[in-house]
């Protein structure tokens, strides 16, 4: 059998999408390692979100091109790819900025990877595709099984809102959804094959508008948490990301409806002022988003929120940054990630004139970073004394971990006959990024 070796990077669709590059390719014949030297066939699935991101890419690779090298003087050929979304944005001209690769493939093109292994094995020739067809890649790639306890599931890709500063609308194409029946098949296959908790992953997961199982209406996410929900032996059902508005009021209905959507929601703000927001292109004031959460919060008292935040957008002004600091504060976010803005090719932001110095960007960063984390302690330590029913997925260093249903880390004392099950958990520690405590 033949080794394959993926590093993946960026976002939850990425590491789904590197699972079903493994399912492809276990279909001709590879194997997966996690031992880059073993491997016949190197894959980087790239991630073109910030510059930094980007620039892993060239780390990573440069790795793989030594073992590139010992595999030769062992007489052993390796074929090195790039998958993912800096395929897609820079086309034909990956192979001029990326020296050294063999194969490249976009988002939507992972199902034509085997054929274009066998042709690269033949001719020697360097092959690309970067297709823009999400339907054609759902409906050409083979069944997913699940590789644990909780499982990702990508129901809709692309997106059409042209934030100002991102690449998604060009990396990832314009808005697909995929059909409820495909869906669900998915889904049950994830449970037979171990599955217990499944992430519905879309890059505007509340868009969803797959055709429904009569083949003539369309369904929305509500109707699909329903239809998910009633797969027998699926425990927990979870989706990411939402854009704030897009939030229909089933959806939100359905957070106090279905017993097994989790308590948790993904509701980038991005920023906390109102200049900044339409600078960004994006469809909603700081006040239309409280609405979303109170709302949210009416249905769902306990629910945990996260948000992303970009600081050091172009004209982001001190009292912009301090409105963003204080919106932390007034949602009492569970959860977040933040960014330094990052100038990307093509982007309308990337031509604006005001841009924040670097120094800047980074002292915002550092500042609202620590209240984040601040913010997330707090969080985490409500729940000391108290009873949590925790997933548990992994064992590793003596140590059973799993999450909470506010998508905490929770560790306890390793014991193998919990993994896979939902066991209450009482808290004993509490930290910014975790929790421990006692399986009861
Ligand atoms: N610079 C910095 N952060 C960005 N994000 C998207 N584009 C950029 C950019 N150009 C962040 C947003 C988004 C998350 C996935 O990445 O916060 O929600
Ligand atoms: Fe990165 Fe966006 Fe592509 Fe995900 S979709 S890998 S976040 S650029």
């Amino acid at each position: 059998m033949k080794k394959i070796y993926i590093k993946t990077m960026g976002c939850q669709m990425n590491v789904y999408d590197s699972n079903r590059i493994l399912d492809a390719m276990a279909a001709l014949g590879y194997e997966e390692t996690q031992d880059m030297n073993q491997a016949d066939l190197m894959l980087i699935n790239t991630c073109h979100i910030r510059e930094k991101a980007a620039d892993k890419v060239f780390s990573e690779l440069g790795r793989m091109k030594e073992v590139r090298n010992i595999r030769l003087k062992q007489g052993k050929k390796t074929i090195i790819g790039l998958t993912g979304c800096v395929v897609q944005a820079l086309g034909e001209e990956v192979f001029a900025k990326v020296k050294g690769l063999d194969i490249a493939v976009g988002p939507q093109s992972y199902h034509l990877l085997p054929e274009l292994v066998v042709k690269y094995e033949r001719t020697r020739e360097r092959q690309i595709k970067a297709t823009f067809s999400s339907e054609e890649k759902f409906k050409n790639l083979p069944k997913m099984n699940a590789r644990g306890y909780t499982a990702f599931l990508a129901i809709q890709e692309g997106c059409d809102n042209f934030c100002s500063y991102c690449v998604v609308p060009y990396t990832r194409g314009c808005e697909y959804s995929r059909d409820a029946a495909d869906i669900l098949k998915e889904a049950r296959n994830l449970v037979e094959t171990g599955a217990k908790e499944i992430m519905l992953l879309g890059q505007n997961v509340d868009c969803w508008h797959g055709m429904g199982l009569d083949g003539v209406h369309e369904w929305n996410l509500a109707k699909l948490f329903e239809e998910v929900a009633k797969i027998e032996g699926l425990e927990r059902i979870r989706y990411t990301t939402s854009y704030p508005v897009d939030i229909t009021d089933d959806v939100i209905a359905a957070h106090k409806d279905i017993d097994k959507l989790m308590p948790y929601i993904h509701l980038p703000i991005q920023s906390g002022s109102d200049s900044v927001l339409k600078a960004m292109n994006r469809r909603y004031t700081v006040s239309e988003y409280l609405k979303v959460i109170d709302k949210l919060r009416k249905a769902r008292p306990d629910i945990a929120v996260s948000s992303d935040f970009i600081v050091g957008f172009p004209g982001e002004t001190e009292e912009d940054f301090l409105q963003t600091m204080k919106i932390v504060e007034d949602v009492k976010y569970a959860q977040s990630y933040s960014f330094k803005y990052s100038a990307r090719p093509g982007t309308p932001a990337s031509l604006m004139k005001n841009q924040i110095p670097q120094s800047v960007k980074e002292e915002r960063l550092y500042q609202l970073q620590e209240k984040l984390l601040f913010m997330q302690k707090a969080f985490n330590e409500q729940f000391l004394g108290k009873n949590l029913p925790v997933l548990f997925i992994e064992a590793s260093k003596g140590q059973v971990c799993g999450y909470s249903p506010y998508m905490q880390n929770v560790h306890a004392v390793e014991d193998k006959a919990v993994l896979g099950q939902i066991k209450n958990v009482k808290i004993t520690r509490a930290s910014a990024s975790s929790l421990s405590g006692e399986i009861i």
